[in-house]
């Protein structure tokens, strides 16, 4: 599924890598004006160019999320440089699976989780919103998980994070919708990245550029969350028996620890 991006401001997190980078790459086109924002600036300055080739333009913008500072910074910078968004892609994040007793040794696997997938984000999202609500329109696509509702044993850290996300993300739906800014949570399952790669083990998975046709669908449709046709059920499942599913869900998962 194709999107009209010209004449649209896009930022996107996690343009670097992954479905940020998929969703860049498949929807650059001429006139279309984005926002570039990741860690690694070798690898933002590839999306830029392959934007540039395609007639838009790309503002490249080096930052680690988890500096709160950096974050709200970046957001205040590219506003004054390019202006506000039409659409913000909230997609940078990182995956720590972490048991509890291995984390007892690791505390910080906690505070980087929070830090690259919820408080960094939302600080970088945050002057983005007030500036689309003043406009009075506007479109916040956040990444989640389909874990962030669930409970996966071995995977603290991360669906820790996530669910907080996934809550903020929420409320931000419901506070902001009557300001014209519209919220899409994608509740993606295992998606082939560089991310995943330490967990695929021959398991069943999106490619990036399928997830990133959710980000198109979005854009296009403009729901309040996209998620695989199963979760609905596992959440009302968890919901009633929380223990035996996430005993169930701990079966599925892998459960090693990362560095
Ligand atoms: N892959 C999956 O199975 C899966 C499943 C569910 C949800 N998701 C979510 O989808 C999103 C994208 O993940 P992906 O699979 O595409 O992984 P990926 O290929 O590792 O990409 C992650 C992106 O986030 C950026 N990033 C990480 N930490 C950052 C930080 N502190 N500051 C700024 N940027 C940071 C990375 O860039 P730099 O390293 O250059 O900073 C990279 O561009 C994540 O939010 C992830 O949680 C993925």
């Amino acid at each position: 599924m194709s999107v009209d991006l010209a004449g649209r401001l896009v930022v996107v997190t996690g343009a670097s890598s992954g479905i940020g980078r998929a969703f860049v790459e498949a929807s650059a086109q001429p006139d279309a004006r984005f926002v570039l924002l990741a860690r690694r600036r070798g690898l933002l300055d590839e999306v830029a160019a392959t934007v540039h080739a395609r007639g838009g333009e790309a503002l490249v913008q080096p930052v680690d999320l988890r500096d709160i500072d950096a974050a709200h910074a970046a957001a205040i910078a590219s506003l004054e440089i390019v202006g506000t968004p039409d659409i913000v892609f909230a997609n940078a994040g990182i995956s720590i699976a972490r048991s509890v007793a291995a984390t007892i040794e690791r505390p910080d696997s906690i505070t980087r989780s929070v830090g690259a997938n919820f408080t960094g984000p939302a600080a970088h999202a945050l002057p983005l919103l007030a500036a689309m609500a003043e406009r009075g329109s506007g479109h916040l696509i956040g990444s989640s998980t389909t874990n962030a509702r669930l409970t996966i044993p071995g995977w603290g850290p991360y669906v820790s994070s996530k669910a907080g996300w996934d809550a903020w993300l929420r409320t931000v739906a419901v506070e902001l919708a009557p300001s014209g800014v519209a919220t899409t949570i994608l509740a993606f399952p295992l998606v082939a990245t560089p991310m995943s790669a330490p967990t695929l083990a021959g398991r069943r998975s999106m490619s990036a550029e399928e997830a990133a046709g959710w980000v198109t669908r979005a854009i296009r449709l403009r729901p309040t969350r996209i998620a695989p046709p199963w979760l609905p059920l596992a959440e009302v499942l968890h919901a009633a028996a929380p223990t035996a599913v996430s005993r169930m869900i701990g079966r599925f998962s892998m459960r090693r620890s990362q560095p």
